[in-house]
């Protein structure tokens, strides 16, 4: 069975370079089924998860049924909007819906306090159609208590999601904790590698999501990819998954194909190992050639402070 290499965290725990994906619009039996899959038989030890994606006990379920000892295994998961004055209970709900007593590493999904007593309850909405954005809450607040939540022992390590440099310059001028890692959305197509310079300058470990381009997977059709891919027999997702790693950013790819789960991890490494440093720097131009697109936008009404937000 493949295994991943392990990056070092600021915190001094490592964390499994390649994580299965688990935000799935899929039958819930099918994502326990792949978790299984991929921890037992395809050599998975990381999982990714989020509170918003409402399907915690599934994933549970599957680690299970793996049969791997959970201490094996490297969970995070995301305190939602609406829960940032009240980290701790979105918390201890992922805790119970997952089945363990604590996560490998936990994150602010997005830099976003949501009104804890909107309608809908997860996804408040103005009468406008806006999102209820509760612009009372500061973020430094909520990083306090995600702090808490260390010092506590409920989490090893801490860290954001879909923070741009400005919003993470202002934890940073109050955290007691640098955060270990920002989940972003990366691929070829939106690089972010100004964003990228910023984290390692601050010991920031990067985490690729959608790597493939979210939702059926759009990127693997690039034409620049493709020929990368035909040249050295890998498939598409290969190079994609690769190109990351090859970068030391940790990527998340989402199947519920057994077949895939297998061959994006294994694929991921022999990519790494076989793209050199022109075809790296081609796919590193390939946003810049005029393709920048991000393929999850959520139209906040916040300023996030990202180059490229649309
Ligand atoms: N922090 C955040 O705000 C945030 C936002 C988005 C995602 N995420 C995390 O990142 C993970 C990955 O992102 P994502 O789910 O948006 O998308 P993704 O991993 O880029 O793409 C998933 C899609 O690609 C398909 N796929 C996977 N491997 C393939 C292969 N080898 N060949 C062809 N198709 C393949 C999957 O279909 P099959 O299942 O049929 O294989 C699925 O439709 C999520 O699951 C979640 O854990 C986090």
């Amino acid at each position: 069975m493949m295994s991943t290499p392990k990056i070092k965290l600021n915190s001094g725990f490592e964390i499994p370079s390649i994580g299965l994906g688990t935000y799935s619009t899929s039958e819930t039996a099918t994502v326990s089924e792949a978790v299984a899959y991929a921890i037992k038989e395809a050599g998975y030890r990381h999982l990714d998860c989020a509170w918003i994606y409402g399907n915690e006990k599934t994933v549970g379920e599957g680690i299970q049924l793996s049969g791997v000892p959970r201490s094996e295994i490297f969970i995070t998961s995301k305190v939602w909007g609406t829960y940032h004055t009240r980290v701790e209970e979105c918390l201890n709900e992922t805790l119970a819906n997952l089945g363990t007593d604590y996560l490998d590493l936990y994150l602010i999904h997005w830099p976003v306090p949501l009104n804890q007593n909107g309608n809908p309850p997860a996804f408040p909405k103005l009468p406008d159609g806006q999102w209820d954005v509760d612009r009372s809450v500061d973020l430094r607040d909520t990083w306090k208590q995600m702090e808490a939540l260390v010092k506590k022992g409920k989490v090893k390590s801490i860290g954001l999601s879909n923070f741009s440099q400005a919003k993470v310059e202002y934890l940073l001028e109050t955290a007691e904790i640098v955060p270990a890692v920002n989940q972003l959305e990366l691929h070829v197509y939106n690089p972010q590698h100004k964003l990228l310079a910023f984290l390692k300058s601050k010991g920031i470990v990067a985490q690729a999501y959608s790597p493939l381009g979210s939702t059926n997977a759009p990127l693997l059709t690039d034409e620049t990819v493709t020929a990368i891919a035909a040249k050295h027999s890998l498939q598409p997702a290969h190079v994609l998954l690769g190109y990351l790693l090859a970068k030391d950013i940790v990527i998340l790819p989402r199947s519920v194909s057994n077949t895939r789960i297998a061959s994006n991890l294994k694929g991921a490494l022999a990519a790494a190992e076989k793209l050199d440093a022109s075809e790296l720097e081609h796919l590193d131009g390939l946003a810049a050639s005029g393709k920048q697109k991000r393929f999850v936008v959520f139209q906040w009404s916040v300023d996030l402070g990202f180059d490229n937000w649309v």
